[in-house]
């Protein structure tokens, strides 16, 4: 078994709600939820793999394919989409060259899409993990996301 596995399940053994805890913690050490350390998680802790696929696919946190450092949303609601939230995507997408729901090659970017995140007025909006940018261009964007690149 992975030495790593081991460790995270061995930091949660016998505390309530363990399975999720581990799950989260894979999920941030190896950024998705390899199938391998799923079956491994799953005869270590007895429970059936079919189980932790099927919460590895309700909870949105977790992702069974690798995701980048970075998660870039893109928001294509009523607000964006009128202030060309679809020319902000299509951008981005080039830039990266990679479609929404993809991770770039490096693991550095994943371009997902979503309806609304609440600041409408700042139309056309992107967030970038936790960062929210606010009445961009495709130009700006570019600038934004080396800038993310740079801090590497
Ligand atoms: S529609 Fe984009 S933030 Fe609301």
């Amino acid at each position: 078994m992975d030495e790593k596995v081991e460790k995270i399940i061995e930091q949660y053994q016998g505390k309530p709600g363990m399975v999720i805890s581990v799950l989260e913690k894979v999920q941030e050490d190896y950024g998705y939820l390899p199938q391998e350390i799923l079956k491994q998680v799953s005869e270590k802790l007895n429970v059936p793999l079919a189980q932790l696929f099927s919460m590895a696919t309700f909870y949105s946190a977790f992702s069974l394919t690798p995701r980048g450092k970075h998660i870039v949303y893109t928001c294509l609601g009523t607000a964006c989409h009128v202030r060309g939230g679809a020319r902000i995507l299509k951008g981005l997408s080039h830039q990266l060259g990679i479609k929404p729901g993809d991770t770039t090659e490096d693991r550095q970017f994943t371009l997902e899409t979503v309806r609304c995140i609440g600041c409408c007025s700042l139309a056309p909006v992107v967030k970038v993990g936790d960062d929210v940018y606010g009445y961009n261009t495709a130009d700006k964007m570019r600038s934004i996301l080396d800038n993310y690149k740079e801090q590497e």
